[in-house]
């Protein structure tokens, strides 16, 4: 394959037309009408001259780039095109009637990719009359930047077919993994319903944008908090993929959250419309004002309390664990929620919260219904004393980062159990397409394949959500006494 085609210009589909030129090929670029072309050629000119402001691409190789591709709003400029890859929105009937167009257009030989991010490519291949030509090539955002793509066959995919547009993918410094048609393929799936999932805590109240954000960067070592990621990646793509995934799985996690519905109607769709959860250029900042309790006598409550004693005593506070006196200012309850049925235990209930240490970063802060809020506030800077950043939330299963982290590597526990993809591919989907520092699986072996199944437990006991319960497979795993499913092979 020498000269491809793109349709449609938008952030997506300009990264994959500098992904393709960037691999020496010759693109057509397509959109609707010279508006559109001009904003495709923008995006182009921004991200290539950016990578020639690092240094990290020489100005005369961007000029070839740019001068391998060619944009246009003349979808007849496709017709000797080898393979075109669609990434317009995500609404089947534009799908459709696009297909059912380069299908008349496009040589007969050509492949038909589409980028879609949920929706179903055999549906989309059936309205063609070379279904066994089309596949989904699924880029992610930023396509120039993430390594992953997901190449999708249908059962009417040609023999041979994944295996060259695998090979293409490599050509563009891309891995790929080949996956069946099924919603959100492997890394959309997971990710969605994670992300999804924050904004319901975020909605319930459980916590705050900013604090669910340095949260899951800081305390689950992830690249971009959960409300940056969708920022990114468009509310409005996130809602119609959740609608896609629950249409399938019919899991309520699924189920578009009430406020990312709100937020798509507002018009706040993201960095594309310049504002979604966040405004252009503001980031998560942790601000913590108000009034706090002075604070001169610390107790902790729970396990290997030791560390905490030590950093707080060398900074000056009286600390005490195990017997709390009377007079302690703040009671840092390392216990799993309801942190309260701890607190009320205690002389002074409403000095108490509960502490939570995620990582080696974040101290989870969460007030019980009888916590005063000064001592909150008071609690969060002693957190910072112990060399963290503290993170508020309230008193539910899991704090935020279990309560986001664990039913995600519960659902890829599922995914592996169902037969649709190994540990190996979903650990490299979420690597390589969403710049996670290790898959779920090395996550799982990481945090101890009990604790996670403990916690899901607690969650489950919580919440009664049917997909917080331990996947079967999990529990199987943690009563065979397994750490590491780097040797299993699925569905065993
Ligand atoms: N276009 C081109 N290059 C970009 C870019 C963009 N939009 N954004 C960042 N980059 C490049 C930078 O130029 C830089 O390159 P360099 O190292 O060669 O100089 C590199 O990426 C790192 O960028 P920054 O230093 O500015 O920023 P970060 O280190 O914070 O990384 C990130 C930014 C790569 C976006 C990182 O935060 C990340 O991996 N985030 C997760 C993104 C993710 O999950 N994507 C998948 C979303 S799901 C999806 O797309 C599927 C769809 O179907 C919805």
């Amino acid at each position: 394959m020498e000269t491809v085609g793109v349709v449609g210009l938008g952030i997506m589909g300009a990264g994959i037309v500098e992904v393709f030129a960037r691999a020496g090929l010759r693109v057509v670029g397509v959109d609707v009408d010279e508006a559109a072309v001009g904003r495709g050629r923008g995006h182009l000119e921004l991200s290539t001259g950016r990578a020639v402001d690092r240094g990290r691409l020489a100005a005369e190789e961007r000029a070839a780039i740019l001068d391998r591709i060619t944009l246009t709003p003349d979808r007849g400029a496709l017709a000797d095109v080898d393979l075109v890859v669609e990434a317009v929105p995500e609404v089947m009937e534009l799908k459709r009637a696009l297909f059912a167009d380069l299908d008349r257009i496009c040589k007969p030989s050509a492949v038909l990719a589409t980028n879609t991010s949920s929706l179903s490519v055999t549906t989309i291949a059936a309205g063609t009359s070379r279904p066994s030509q089309v596949v989904g090539m699924h880029f992610f955002n930023p396509a120039p930047v993430m390594k992953l793509v997901e190449v999708v066959t249908t059962v009417l995919t040609a023999d041979g077919l994944a295996a060259r547009i695998a090979d293409l993918a490599v050509r563009l410094g891309k891995t790929p993994i080949t996956v069946g048609d099924r919603a959100g393929f492997v890394a959309n799936r997971l990710l969605l319903g994670y992300l999804n999932h924050a904004c319901r805590l975020l909605g319930e109240g459980v916590s705050g944008r900013d604090d669910i954000d340095v949260a899951m960067r800081e305390g689950a070592g992830l690249p971009m908090g959960p409300f940056q990621l969708l920022d990114l990646i468009g509310l409005d793509t996130a809602y119609e993929i959740c609608e896609v995934l629950f249409h399938e799985t019919k899991d309520r996690r699924h189920a578009p959250s009430p406020l990312l519905r709100e937020l798509v109607a507002a018009g706040r769709r993201g960095r594309k419309t310049g504002e979604g959860f966040y405004a252009r250029t503001e980031t998560p900042t942790l601000l913590d004002e108000g009034p706090k309790v002075a604070v001169t006598s610390v107790g902790i409550v729970g396990p290997h309390p030791e560390h905490l004693l030590e950093r707080l005593d060398a900074a000056g506070f009286k600390a005490t664990a195990g017997d709390i006196p009377d007079d302690a200012d703040v009671v840092l309850a390392i216990c799993p929620p309801p942190v309260v049925e701890a607190a009320v235990r205690l002389p002074h209930p409403d000095r108490v919260v509960g502490l939570h240490l995620a990582g080696d970063r974040v101290g989870e802060v969460a007030s019980t219904v009888l916590t005063a809020p000064e001592v909150a506030a008071a609690a969060r800077d002693l957190v910072r004393v112990v060399g963290r950043v503290p993170v508020a939330c309230a008193d539910r299963a899991g704090f935020v980062v279990d309560a986001l982290l664990l039913p995600y590597l519960n659902d890829a526990v599922r995914m592996v159990e169902s037969g649709y993809a190994s540990f190996a591919d979903v650990d490299t989907a979420m690597k390589l397409g969403c710049g996670y520092p290790q898959g779920p699986f090395k996550m799982l072996e990481r945090l101890g394949l009990e604790t996670v199944r403990d916690g899901l437990r607690a969650l489950y006991a919580e919440y009664r959500e049917p997909s917080f319960a331990p996947a079967p497979l999990l529990e199987r795993l943690v009563a065979a006494g397994v750490r590491s499913t780097g040797d299993l092979t699925p569905n065993r």
